[in-house]
């Protein structure tokens, strides 16, 4: 039987992460506290990973860059970090692939009682991404844990980014993705290329291999 159960993450302002050239923010004690509903149905989009704590901590920490600014994100899961996002005074459109993350997502939102929309967005889905939904005007994409499956997973991950950045209507917005190294099968350079993006090491966490990366077009 599948369970359900609300896991509390407590964010603190963190010194020793990384600040953007446009972040006025200082040291402080600002802590940001997020109720997560998760499911044990062994989905994907059904807990919080790992990653989502690092992009989490960073947007905490540049909150200043994020606040009032459009933000999608893609492949929310559980939704925390679109969450994190609207509680530092982001516009939040999250997303995901299925209904089953759309209805954990919708709760969480609900839980932690802030603004934000969800639109389905499958990548690489040609109705979705042509979909009047999509919004056009948006300041930052992120993404956590994103890539974990194969190749072709990547590929439609960054099909999808090189879209929307390139019908986007300011075009030199990034996309920030944290990404849990897990083999070294999967080659994100050569498609970066492809796509003819490119990508910029923002920060590495050591211990648990998680990498944080700002990806632009060329
Ligand atoms: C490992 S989970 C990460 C969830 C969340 N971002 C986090 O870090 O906790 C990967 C997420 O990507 C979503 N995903 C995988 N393939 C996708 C696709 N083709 N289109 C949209 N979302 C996808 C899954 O549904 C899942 O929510």
């Amino acid at each position: 039987m599948d369970h359900q159960m609300v896991k509390c993450f407590q964010f603190k302002t963190d010194s020793s992460m990384i600040r953007l050239s446009d972040s006025s923010d200082q040291n402080d004690d600002t802590i940001i506290e997020i109720k997560i509903l998760q499911n044990s149905d062994n989905r994907y989009s059904s807990i919080t990973w790992p990653s989502a704590d690092l992009l989490c901590r960073f947007m905490l920490a540049n909150r200043t860059v994020f606040m009032e600014k459009t933000v999608l994100e893609l492949g929310s899961g559980t939704g925390i970090c679109g969450i994190m996002a609207a509680k530092i005074g982001a516009k939040v459109i999250l997303s995901d692939q299925n209904v089953f993350a759309s209805e954990l997502i919708l709760k969480n939102v609900e839980l932690n009682n802030v603004n934000a929309q969800f639109i389905p967005l499958d990548w690489g889905r040609k109705s979705d991404l042509l979909n009047d939904r999509i919004p056009t005007d948006i300041d930052y994409i992120i993404g956590s844990d994103l890539c974990y499956e194969d190749e072709q997973q990547f590929e439609k991950l960054l099909l999808t980014i090189a879209f929307l950045l390139r019908n986007n209507r300011q075009q030199s917005i990034p996309f920030y993705m944290s990404y849990h190294f897990r083999s070294s099968n999967y080659q994100i350079e050569c498609l970066l290329r492809k796509f003819k993006l490119q990508s910029k090491l923002l920060f590495y966490s050591d211990n648990l291999k998680i990498y944080l990366y700002e990806i632009t077009l060329i």
